[in-house]
């Protein structure tokens, strides 16, 4: 392979992932590091910045691993990976897709290593079938990886119970806390352990039978399935997208799950139109197969807290913010003071776009100085506001209230000792209590061997500044 071979193959797989083309500077980089260039040099070539064109390279090589389902490309082994390359394994097809086959299996990284290795024959009828196994990856709809620090808990939380054959998966968490970075990341990890990945949001609410009948075409679209699949059983409540997930290993992951949900009413409630989505997941989580469903959402489906109680194959993990590894973002901004980094972090609880937009801030409007900041009484929500408006315009009105109630108490409060204040039933504030712990939008502190709940600073000043 040569470099412009190397270009064209690293713009198909753009085109795949992203849906966009390599532009100049990113091809300048491919080059660049192909001709053994440092960034520097590249940079300087280009007029722009070393730290943009080491952003802009870091994002590229991320997008790399991600697609190809390598341990990491980067820019010191990027000629060698794809001169490595067998460009028989890989082919690209229409509708956004790639096929892969065996692209990262051990024949793409150490052919000759693995010859001499003693000869197992299970073991090599093992790497036989792996390297005939075609990926079929159709990512198109994800965003592009970006910098990405820790959460090596989660990620192995999430590979294992992949493994274990968990078929349905809710990751759950605020905006902004991470949860689809998390799962770009963990597509590498666990790949070869499927036969489709495909990335859907649900940004634009599709409803169920669009949504299968779009994931059913991209199956078609990777490898000719049995025949017939009428396209109307997908529109008509059969479950055809169950058979693929029968007959191929699939992972499929939807993001942005919320927008199926109801606002004003308690979390996880369907909107008018989309109650089939409970049924969907309910036969993903009931039904066998070994293919799995990743749900990313703000809000806990109703469905998954029965499943789960039911102990059937089906687990969420709350994802919380990022802890003294969140100072890599101010770090990255070029904050000052880093002996306060962490109280920034603690307030704005390790939420990594939090971070971002508050070292954003910090810099534009104190150059960087974390203390000038801090030294304010009140919390500057700035671009913050917006974000917290999406999540908390969602509420009930008894939510709201419970909220307000939380926001005007210093302290964890106890909710036995209701105020007469909040004109809600012992019950009534159970179930709302529940219902905003679904949607993340309160911490539970244990005091004295009892449950008592708080929330978070910024959400704190967001629901008083409202009143
Ligand atoms: N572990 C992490 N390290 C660094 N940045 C992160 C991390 N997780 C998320 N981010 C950044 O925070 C922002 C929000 O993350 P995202 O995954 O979109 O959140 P969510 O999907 O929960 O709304 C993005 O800019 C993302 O790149
Ligand atoms: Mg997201």
């Amino acid at each position: 392979m040569d470099v412009e071979e190397a270009l064209e193959f690293v713009d198909h797989l753009a085109v795949t992932t992203t849906g966009k083309h390599l532009d100049s500077l990113q091809k300048a980089i491919l080059r660049g590091t192909w001709e053994n260039q440092k960034y520097k040099e590249i940079a300087q070539d280009h007029n722009r910045s070393e730290k943009y064109v080491k952003e802009v390279g870091f994002k590229l090589w991320k997008l790399m691993s991600v697609a190809l389902g390598q341990e990491q490309v980067s820019k010191a082994n990027f000629r060698a990976k794809l001169e490595n390359l067998q460009v028989s394994n890989v082919s690209l097809v229409g509708n956004g897709c790639i096929h892969i086959r065996n692209i990262s299996a051990d024949t793409f990284y150490s052919p000759k290593a693995s010859q001499s290795e003693p000869q197992d024959k299970n073991k090599f009828n093992k790497k036989t079938s792996n390297s005939e196994r075609k990926i079929h990856l159709d990512l198109a709809d994800a965003p592009e990886p970006n910098l990405f620090y820790n959460r090596t808990p989660q990620l192995s939380i999430l590979e294992n119970w992949i493994l274990g054959r968990t078929r349905l998966i809710t990751i759950l968490g605020l905006s902004g806390i991470g949860k689809t970075a998390l799962t770009l990341q963990l597509i590498p990890q666990i790949q070869h352990e499927f036969d489709y990945i495909i990335w859907r949001s649900l940004r634009n609410s599709p409803p169920l039978a669009s949504l299968q009948t779009d994931l059913i075409k991209s199956c078609r679209g990777a490898v000719p399935v049995p025949a017939p699949y009428p396209e109307e059983r997908a529109t008509t409540g059969g479950l055809p997208l169950l058979e693929y997930l029968r007959s191929h290993r699939c992972l499929i992951i939807l993001d942005d799950i919320q927008t199926i949900f109801s606002s004003q009413q308690l979390a996880g409630n369907y909107q008018p139109g989309y109650e089939n989505y409970g049924a969907f997941f309910k036969q993903i989580a009931e039904s066998s197969h070994n293919s799995c469903l990743i749900l990313l959402s703000w809000e806990k489906p109703r469905e998954i807290a029965t499943l789960e109680s039911e102990n059937r194959p089906c687990k969420s993990l709350q994802l919380n913010g990022l802890g003294a590894e969140a100072q890599e973002i101010f770090k990255e901004k070029g904050l000052a003071e880093p002996d306060k980094w962490s109280e920034l972090i603690d307030i704005y609880r390790g939420n990594p776009l939090w971070l971002n937009i508050v070292a954003t801030m910090i810099q534009d409007l104190f150059s960087g100085s974390v203390s000038e900041f801090l030294s304010y009484d009140t919390l500057f929500l700035g671009d913050l506001e917006s974000l917290l408006h999406q999540q908390c315009d969602r509420l009930t009105a008894s939510e709201q209230q419970a909220m307000g109630w939380l926001a005007s108490t210093p302290e964890p409060a106890d909710i036995s000792k209701i105020p007469e204040n909040l004109q809600l039933s012992p019950p009534e504030l159970l179930k709302v209590m529940q219902s905003l712990g679904r949607r993340s939008l309160v911490e539970t502190v244990q005091q004295n061997g009892r449950s008592h709940f708080t929330i978070a600073p910024v959400i704190r000043e967001y629901i008083t500044n409202k009143k």
